[in-house]
């Protein structure tokens, strides 16, 4: 089993990441924690626990930072996700349960303290809960299983600029302090999400299998998803599709042998015109007098390359699951 504790901004991505991940096997999420990001982060913890417990199952829920670590805070992307992050849902069933009452910094501080050596964090927002974590325990960089961040680009051009991805850019002090924390850490970018399409049918073959509120949420949110992703990719979509960027950080989990990686010194330019950027050292062989390049910096396995067919076969066939209790 991977013991996961999952930082999201719920978004639409980040909610079809979820529910793979609560309908994987040998997936267990110990906590979700959230952020600001796609939504403002109270929408984004009640977001995370609606979904949930749509699903019906129960997981700790928790708010978390609600900023980004140095840079002003900007407006959610409401034309990508919706106002409410999912992409403007007509009603919501009654949800009773309250969010768990610790900062998501100190639930991921008390949860990797509790399992030494088995959690992995898988993070899919701005980065500023693990930052924040690290601030408060520098010992969970050893303590921690892995991280896995979706997050940046090597060599794809961004989605927010011409070479920055959304979660850097968000925060992108506080993606320098997670790269280079010294903790075996992954980076999920642009290089591969944007090799791998989820088409709008295959939710709506879900919807129609399970006929379940959380699939019919799933797919409502995923059709305004769509309507974006279609529109500014038209090129890429023969039929209305979008990328689930979150997803694949699950897929590095529990398939990493689908990924090309390189592994290298990876930094985040954190002003200026190329704001967000993360830069990837790619050669090591090369004496750089710039400071702040040492080959001794902590490395990140960057992902280059992906077997998309796989991934989206295995997404599929894991919603198909009776996963909902
Ligand atoms: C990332 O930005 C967010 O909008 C998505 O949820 C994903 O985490 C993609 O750049
Ligand atoms: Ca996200």
């Amino acid at each position: 089993m991977h013991k996961v504790i999952f930082d999201t901004d719920p978004g639409v991505d980040d909610a079809i990441a979820l529910y793979f991940a609560l309908a994987h096997p040998s997936i267990e999420v110990l906590g979700i924690t959230t952020t600001f990001g796609n939504v403002h982060v109270h929408q984004a913890a009640a977001n995370a626990l609606y979904l949930t417990r749509l699903a019906g199952h129960r997981i700790p829920v928790t708010q978390g930072i609600a900023s980004p670590w140095v840079q002003p805070p900007g407006t959610p992307p409401a034309f990508i996700h919706g106002d409410d992050g999912l992409g403007n849902l007509p009603r919501r069933l009654p949800c009773p349960d309250a969010l768990d009452p610790r900062p998501s910094a100190q639930f991921i501080v008390d949860t990797v303290r509790a399992h030494p050596h088995e959690v992995s964090l898988v993070a899919v927002g701005p980065l500023g809960n693990l930052a924040l974590a690290l601030k408060l325990a520098p010992d969970i960089a050893s303590l921690v299983r892995q991280v896995i961040v979706m997050g940046g680009a090597a060599l794809e051009p961004g989605n927010v600029s011409p070479v920055a991805e959304a979660n850097i850019w968000n925060d992108p002090h506080a993606a320098d302090i997670v790269f280079g924390a010294g903790w075996p850490i992954t980076m999920v970018g642009l290089d591969v999400t944007h090799q791998v399409v989820t088409e709008l049918v295959l939710f709506e073959q879900l919807a129609q299998l399970h006929r379940h509120p959380a699939t019919d949420t799933l797919l409502h949110a995923v059709q305004f998803y769509c309507q974006f992703y279609s529109g500014l990719h038209k090129h890429r979509f023969a039929t209305p599709g979008c990328f689930a960027h979150d997803l694949l950080a699950f897929m590095v989990l529990v398939q990493p042998d689908w990924f090309g990686t390189e592994s290298g010194v990876v930094r985040v330019v954190t002003e200026g015109i190329a704001k967000g950027q993360t830069v990837l050292r790619r050669r090591d062989f090369v004496d750089y007098p710039q400071s702040g390049w040492e080959t001794q910096r902590p490395r990140t396995l960057v992902c280059m390359e992906v077997d998309a067919q796989a991934c989206v076969d295995l997404f599929v066939q894991t919603l198909a699951r009776p996963w909902m209790r």
